[in-house]
């Protein structure tokens, strides 16, 4: 945070299915794994492009959350599902050890592309939900901090998990 390419609206990808591509997904998913994340966007590598990955096992902290599937998503458009919106607590590999209680549409629907751009269109709720929003913030300059509405609800992710009995997601 504080890097201004993380503050730029992204530009759309056209070169589906080309070698650059594929290596610019490879090193997204590489990045992502090492350092834990649930999901990467390119703008956090210094890439302005609308793309982002994401998908779980389960969750590194709160396992109750369950899969979420391993997705490519390229030029996204999300849609809120209803107003209904819930608070849960994210965290940002670009901004490094903290946490926030962060308000996100509770069902969205999204579409864009695979890496070979097929349409991708899905309807989702709750913790998917939550990412998908929070990795296409990125693409339009947007980091979680900006989203949320009591920052009283933000801090150092040891204090907050250590302060907390059971941190609340969902
Ligand atoms: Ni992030």
């Amino acid at each position: 945070m504080g890097d201004p390419r993380l503050r730029k609206v992204s530009t759309m990808v056209d070169d589906f299915g080309s070698t650059r591509l594929k290596l610019l997904i490879d090193e997204l998913w590489d990045l992502m794994e090492i350092y834990g994340g649930v999901g990467l966007a390119a703008p956090q590598v210094g890439i302005s492009e609308r793309i982002v990955v994401f998908g779980m096992e389960s969750h590194p902290t709160y396992e109750e959350l369950g899969a979420v599937e391993y997705t490519v998503l390229i030029n996204p458009v999300v849609t809120p599902i209803g107003d209904e919106r819930k608070v849960g607590w994210e965290g940002c590999l670009s901004v490094p050890g903290m946490r926030g209680l962060v308000p996100r549409y509770r069902r969205i629907e999204y579409r864009g592309c695979d890496i070979d751009g097929n349409p991708i269109c899905r309807a989702v709720s709750d913790y998917h939900a939550r990412i998908v929003q929070h990795e296409c913030d990125h693409l339009d300059g947007i980091l979680y901090p900006d989203r949320m509405t009591d920052l009283t609800q933000f801090g150092f992710e040891e204090e907050i998990s250590s302060n907390l009995a059971e941190a609340t997601v969902e």
